[in-house]
């Protein structure tokens, strides 16, 4: 059988006496779009920072195809191939929005040799065309409303030509269009197109959300975190009638 692309083994990590992440397990396949849902506070964003290696677990361990990556440098990880987006986004304001995606097109992974400014240039044009802010690439960054900040990361994080995309809430502050739009280009990306260059089948993908609706439409698979826990895992259309979901989202007024 095909080594998963990623597996995550009884990951744990604690802030002070609160168990953020608490014995998770789970892999995902190289096909894949993996939705990981939970209330608030339930460590999603924590256990993405862990994959992305930002964070360092306490203990577990995180295999990205078949390497333990769970104390590699954030760095080393993305030349692997492990790009995300984060819900505090922190892009470079002074700079125009294309220098903001040519640093990323500048990793070893996506630069090779004899590939300068002007290739670079126009693979991060590609991202931005494909995120949809292509006509303001000149603007400086600081000028962008909330959801083309959101496009702006989901820019940055392709121009490395991932295999595995983290996506943190990408239809956060987006309107019910733009939500639309997001999800479409997530699924297009997903089915492989201008980004396949160094693989012909787009990125497997874990994306946090809590808009379930539009989010269940393009996941294959739901994993339901809550107090740090593994509460559910299970397919989109199962999802709204598992008593373990509905019981982590009782009263919450979310689903
Ligand atoms: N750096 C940190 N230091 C201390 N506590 C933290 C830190 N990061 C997260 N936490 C705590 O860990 C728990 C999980 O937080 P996390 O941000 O992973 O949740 P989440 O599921 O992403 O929530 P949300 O849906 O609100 O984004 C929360 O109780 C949070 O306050
Ligand atoms: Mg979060």
């Amino acid at each position: 059988m095909a080594v998963p692309l990623l597996e995550v083994a009884n990951l744990n990590k604690s802030f002070g006496g609160l168990k953020a992440t608490s014995n998770v397990s789970f892999n995902v396949a190289r096909d894949e779009i993996v939705g990981l849902i939970g209330p608030n506070g339930a460590g999603k964003t924590t256990l993405l920072r862990q994959i992305t290696g930002i964070i360092k677990p306490d203990s577990g361990k995180i295999r990205f195809k078949g390497q333990d990556i769970t104390r590699r440098k954030v760095w080393d990880i993305v030349n692997m191939g492990i790009a995300g987006t984060f819900q505090n986004m922190r892009p470079f304001r002074r700079l125009p929005i294309i220098a903001n995606v040519m640093v990323s097109c500048l990793s070893p992974r996506s630069m090779k040799t004899g590939e300068w400014v002007k290739r670079i240039e126009a693979k991060a044009m590609d991202a931005l065309e494909f995120a949809g802010i292509s006509d303001m690439a000149l603007e400086k960054a600081s000028t962008l409303s909330q959801g083309d900040l959101k496009r702006l990361e989901v820019a940055r994080a392709i121009a490395t030509e991932p295999e595995l995309l983290l996506l943190d809430e990408p239809f956060g502050g987006l309107s019910p269009a733009e939500t639309d739009l997001m999800a479409k280009s997530i699924k297009r990306l997903h089915k492989g197109g201008r980004f396949g260059r160094l693989h012909s089948e787009g990125p497997a993908m874990i994306i946090i959300e809590h808009k379930l609706q539009a989010l269940m439409k393009i996941v294959d698979r739901v994993i339901v975190l809550n107090y740090g826990e593994v509460v559910a895992e299970c397919s989109p259309e199962a999802v709204v009638k598992h008593p373990a979901v509905i019981e982590c989202y009782l009263g919450k007024g979310d689903i």
